[in-house]
Order: structure tokens, then sequence, then C-alpha cells
């Protein structure tokens, strides 16, 4: 965690400002240009170079503590295994030096474990390479991010910026170094910890484990909040949209992407896939990860098949999958607990 990073974060649970305990911190060298563009700012160039790698957020007035731990601030308000590992690793120093201070207990949302369980298998299984990004290409992945983010009539040259569920987090570093903005990056899921171990050297790259229900920001806070193929995945799309509407700036921008249902009507193939989706996909998430993984199997040439030699026959350029390309498709589509279709008419109400 970048000590800039403190500027922006609150206690998702009384959006009070945080005290950081620092225990384990390095340097990290900036560039000519990353300094540049700190100074461009008006910010100490510390603010960007200091990475605490372990730590505590405090909220004294509630004692409760959010744990830093390889990295990266442990936002969720609900008790998960990396918090309660941190807890139990540091019992003696924290009984030391913070009697009386607990992790926070607040409950999960409907499914919200569940739903970290899932992605957590399915982005820490999926080691990035660059060679490919979905079903695309890394590049032709960041040119159709500038596209719907309308980047280049609207840029976000030296803004604050927010993606809600990064992923992996290709798409968050890109934008943080190709639009020279500042991106705070949030997901509930431990995807966060590939995610800072491939992006985490970018100064201007905040990589926080948290959730859409609980945001760790303050209402109208940054220039553009986005978020892509995340929101439908939580227990109701609408709540979650509810939550992070409030947090662009005015005149701020809220961008999101979530699945609509024409599209698995479009073809013969993609109505097949819905329909095993809705049968397989109940069941599936409530697996445990190995057994999800067995269950996949059988499923892997189908996705080998249509992405090799089915699609793409249109011109447009794909990627060829192997196993891992493959495995991490059909994860994506049929292990996690929600995936709701919305109309564009729906998301639409939604904005106004
Ligand atoms: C299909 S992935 C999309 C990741 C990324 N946006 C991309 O396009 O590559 C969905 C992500 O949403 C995250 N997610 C699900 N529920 C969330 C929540 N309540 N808050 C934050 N992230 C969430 C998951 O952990 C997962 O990484």
């Amino acid at each position: 965690m970048k000590l800039r990073l403190l500027d922006h974060l609150v206690c998702p649970i009384d959006k009070s400002r945080l005290e950081l305990v620092q225990w384990e911190a390095s340097s990290v060298k900036l560039s000519a240009e990353e300094l540049g563009r700190i100074e461009r700012v008006g910010l100490e160039p510390a603010l960007f170079s200091t990475e605490i790698t372990t730590g505590l957020l405090l909220n004294r007035t509630k004692k409760i503590f959010y744990p830093i731990h390889q990295g990266i601030p442990r936002m969720l308000v609900f008790p998960t295994g990396v918090a309660r590992y941190f807890a139990e690793k540091h019992a003696e120093r924290i009984a030391r030096e913070l009697p009386g201070f607990t992790l926070p207990q607040e409950k999960a949302m409907s499914g919200e474990e569940t739903v970290l369980r899932t992605f957590s298998s399915e982005w820490v299984n999926y080691d990035w390479d660059e060679g490919s990004y979905w079903n695309l290409t890394h590049d032709v992945m960041y040119k159709s991010m500038n596209f719907m983010l309308n980047l280049s009539r609207r840029p976000v040259k030296d803004k604050l910026i927010l993606e809600v569920g990064i992923g992996i987090g290709g798409s968050a570093d890109y934008m943080a170094r190709r639009a020279e903005c500042e991106l705070v990056g949030m997901d509930l899921s431990y995807a966060d910890d590939p995610a800072y171990m491939h992006f985490g050297t970018n100064p201007f790259l905040h990589i926080v484990q948290g959730s859409a229900f609980a945001p760790q920001f303050r209402e109208n806070t940054f220039d553009l909040v986005y978020s892509q193929g995340v929101l439908h995945h939580t227990f109701s799309t609408k709540s979650a949209f509810d939550q992070i509407c409030k947090l662009p700036k005015l005149g701020g921008r809220l961008y999101v992407w979530v699945y609509n249902p024409h599209d698995d009507q479009r073809t013969l193939i993609r109505r097949a896939i819905m329909l095993m989706e809705t049968v397989i996909r109940p069941l599936c998430c409530r697996l445990p990860a190995s057994l999800q993984t067995v269950a996949l199997l059988p499923l892997l040439p189908l996705y080998l098949i249509h992405q090799n030699f089915l699609a793409g026959r249109n011109g447009s350029p794909r990627i060829k999958y192997g196993l891992r390309e493959a495995m991490h498709a059909a994860r994506d589509r049929f292990t996690p607990r929600f995936a709701h279709r919305h109309t564009e008419e729906e998301v639409c109400r939604w904005f106004r």
C-alpha cells in the first residue's frame, strides 16, 4: 500500500478517517517520468514511493483494525481467512501495542462469502502473462476500455479514478499508466493478491481488498468510477449500483457494464450455453474449488473447440485458448453464485 492511499481511505463502517500503524515498509525508486507526474499535481514523492507491506489501519473510536497484509489493505468488514491469519500471526504484538482492538465483525452481504471464494479460485489460479485477457489480446482489451470509457474525448490525466472489481488488474494498471491517472482498484476476492504481485510496483495504482457494498471511500470523491463485469455477480446488482453511484464527485462519471439477457439468445450455441449455465451454475458454485475443477474438466474441450476453431471467423482478432484460459472461462461462467442479466432500459433507469 502506497502512503498516498491513506488520503483516500476511510473506515467502511462509519466513514471516519483511519490512522496508519506502519510495521514494515520499503521505498520504491521512482523514474523521472513518474516524478514529473507527481510534481505536476503538487504532491510529495514520498507518498508514492513509500510502500507499506505490513501494518494496520485503525478506527480508534470503534477500536477496530484493518490489516495491511502483503502490501494490501484488507478492508472487508466481515471475518475473512486473511484477516484471521493476520490477527493470529500478530496476536502478541496487537495485544501489546493496541490492547482492546479487534477485527471488524459485521455481517457479510447475502452470498458475499461464496462470491469471494469462487472468484478467488478463478483468479488466483490464473496467472497473468499478457498473452490473453479474457478472449482478447491485451492490447485489444485496452483499446476497448479506451472506447468504452470514452477516454479520448474525456481524458482522465491527473484525475482520481476508481475501478470496482479489478480482477487480475490488467485494465487498472493500463489505465493508470497510459491515461496518466491515479487509480484505486478494489476487489472483494483474493484476485487482489496476483494483481498486486504483477502490478503493485506501479506508483499510481492502489490495490485494496474491499466490497462494493461497504465502500472504503467517502462519497463524492472520484472523477470517474467504472466497473466492468462485476455488479451482476452480487446478490443484487441494483443494491451494489446504489452504493457505488455515490462515489463519483459532482461532474464526475460512472460507467458500469453488466450482462444483458439478449446476448445469450443471439445464436443457437449461446442459447445452449445459457441453458447449461442455468442447470450447472447453482450446483457448481456450492462445491469446493477442487471439485469445481473436476466438474468443469469435461467442458474444457467445448471451450477449446469453440474458441480455437469456431470463434473469430468473422475476422475479429481472437486469441487461442490453452487449458488455462479454457478453465478460467469455464470458471467464470459456471462457478459464480450470482450472474444476473439486465436490459439496457433497466440500467438506464438506475442512472436517472
Ligand atoms: C468477472 S470478474 C471481472 C474482473 C474485471 N473487472 C475484468 O473485467 O477483468 C468479477 C470480479 O468482481 C469481483 N466482485 C464480485 N463482487 C464484488 C463486490 N461486492 N465488491 C467488489 N468486487 C466484487 C470478483 O471478485 C471478481 O474479481
